[in-house]
């Protein structure tokens, strides 16, 4: 044959192959409301960018009459190309071939982009969309998820890893997702859950939607297990290519610096944001908007625990991990979620080399049964883990509260923040002046001709003595009170001069975070 009909032959093969499960099941993809799995790798990838691997590779499984089904690529589509010229390797599953179920073969495409992206230091993506284990792979495909756990695990803080939830994400197969980085939902087409509703209404009788169960705002809101929810696909990968302009793209490199760009300081003044009565709520993140780069501020995990803020912005041009209590959410109390959230997110910044700024303002841990019972001591220790564990410079401002063992998690200078600075509005005690006064001068209250004069009183001394930053600035865990406008100026000091930061930490195999 000649090399013109051989290459006729291959266009042929290709064009084959890239019918995915054909136009009836294509017709029933589009109908949900969902692109096809070639159509969301060209959508996400720069034009032209895109390079397909394994094309040809075909299951070779026999029973129930596999061994006559004709299955595509294998239910899945792998190669390399670039977003915003940042190399990514990605996978997408076609439903449309076997209900993207991952069979042996199906698997090993995946495993083999997945040793790409760790060979080659690049981020992988993962685009699920499936049914789940191959039922008529039996054990290979049970086989095929445990060797995508085991690289998730592996390539966990070397590399960025992103999962897409955009079908179904069915029993185990929701483990790989839970093992990456950020997992990224669309409404009405995510669907995760271990059991699905048919398993739960035959064993606990109990009725209940998918969407109901493991939608994108089930995962958004309440589980935590999706860190960006968008309205669409073509929203949700908007997301994705704002991400990847913050992370490097593995640990051996900082994410790559953007011009300098100073706050729009018209729109959020900072010596205005803090109300005069310190009982009354503000959105910090119009602090975060008040001094980062060009007023940017990517939230990461918005819908979830909205009482602890995390996401990425710029100082100077470099990626700063934003961590800050949110009083307009229960008082920006650290609670269970909050806890898990901010530990996670401090956990990632610092394998990617991500400096940490912490904005304080919190009455302390939240009290209650249901936390207690909840384990808040378990969760709560885990931001006490993260940030004493971090490495990458760590600079804090207390803008108001800090109380307690609120003052200590959130970065305080005992964690080993590089620089810690506190507003004039800063508060930092024990716990706050009315509970404070009601135990330490319960007595002379108690005992007092008019009681509640006294109380006042008491609170208004203690306020005076302790809720104020010189006390501890006096001990030195402070270094500097500063004013509110000049936090952009300190904080960007800070960072420049810590640029070089290099701790040793004690010689050990791995620690024993509180899971
Ligand atoms: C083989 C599968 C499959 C699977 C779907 N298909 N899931 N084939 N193994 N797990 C096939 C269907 O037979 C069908 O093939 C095609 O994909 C499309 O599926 P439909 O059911 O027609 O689509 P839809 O109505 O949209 O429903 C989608 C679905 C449903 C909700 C995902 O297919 C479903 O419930 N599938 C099974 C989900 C499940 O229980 N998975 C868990 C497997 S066990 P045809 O030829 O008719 O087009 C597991 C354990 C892993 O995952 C443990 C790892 C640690």
């Amino acid at each position: 044959m000649s090399i013109k009909l051989k290459t006729l032959d291959l266009k042929k093969r290709m064009q084959s192959a890239l019918q995915g499960g054909g136009a009836k099941a294509i017709e029933k993809q589009v109908a949900m409301g969902k692109m096809t799995a070639r159509e969301r790798i060209i959508s996400l990838l720069d034009p032209n960018s895109f390079h397909e691997y394994d094309l040809f590779v075909e299951h070779a499984a026999k029973d129930f009459d596999m061994d006559k089904k004709h299955l595509p690529g294998d239910g899945v589509i792998t190669g390399t190309g670039t977003i915003n010229g940042f190399p990514v390797c990605i996978y997408a599953q076609d439903f449309t071939v076997a209900g993207g179920s991952l069979g042996l073969m199906h698997a090993r495409k995946i495993t083999k982009i997945m040793d790409h992206a760790m060979n080659l230091k690049i981020p992988i993506i993962g685009i699920n969309d499936s049914g789940g284990a191959r039922i008529q792979e039996g054990v290979n495909s049970l086989a095929g998820y445990g060797e995508i756990f085991y690289r998730n695990t592996r390539a966990s803080g070397v590399i960025p890893q992103i999962s897409v939830i955009l079908g179904p994400c069915a029993g185990g197969a929701v483990y790989s997702p839970a093992l990456t980085d950020f997992v990224f939902v669309v409404d009405k087409i995510s669907k995760m859950f271990i059991t699905g509703p048919e398993v739960i209404k035959s064993v606990l009788g109990e009725e209940i939607s998918m969407e109901e169960l493991g939608g994108a705002r089930v995962h958004s809101e309440i589980t935590g297990n999706a860190h960006f929810f968008s309205e669409s696909e073509t929203e949700c990968f908007e997301k994705i290519k704002k991400l990847v302009t913050y992370i490097p793209w593995s640990n051996q490199k900082k994410a790559d610096p953007f011009p300098k760009k100073a706050p729009k300081t018209k729109q959020f003044k900072i010596d205005k944001i803090i109300p005069t009565d310190p009982r009354e709520p503000y959105d910090v993140r119009d602090v975060i908007r008040s001094i980062s780069d060009d007023s940017d501020f990517f939230e990461v995990q918005e819908m979830f625990a909205a009482n602890m803020v995390v996401g990425f912005g710029r100082l100077n041009g470099q990626t700063i991990g934003f961590v800050a209590n949110q009083p307009m959410v229960l008082a920006g109390v650290l609670d269970v979620d909050s806890s898990d959230k901010a530990a996670r997110f401090i956990r990632y910044c610092d394998s990617f080399n991500i400096p940490l700024v912490t904005l304080v303002d919190l009455p302390g841990y939240l009290p209650g049964i249901d936390q207690e019972h909840a384990g808040v001591i378990r969760h709560g220790a885990k931001i006490l883990y993260s940030y004493s564990e971090a490495t990458v410079p760590k600079i804090t401002v207390i803008l108001r509260k800090a109380y307690g063992g609120g003052y200590i998690a959130m970065c305080s200078r005992h964690l080993r923040a590089d620089f810690v600075f506190a507003w004039p509005t800063a508060e930092i005690a024990v716990m706050g002046p009315e509970g404070a006064a009601n135990i330490i001068f319960r007595h002379e209250i108690m005992n007092a001709e008019k009681p509640e004069e006294v109380r006042k009183k008491k609170v208004a001394e203690y306020k005076k003595k302790f809720a104020n930053p010189y006390v501890a600035a006096a001990h030195g865990y402070i270094d500097a009170v500063i004013e509110p406008s000049e936090t952009r100026r300190f904080v960007n000091h800070a960072l420049e001069i810590s640029a070089q930061k290099k701790e040793m930490v004690p010689e050990k195999k791995h620690g024993i975070p509180p899971f």
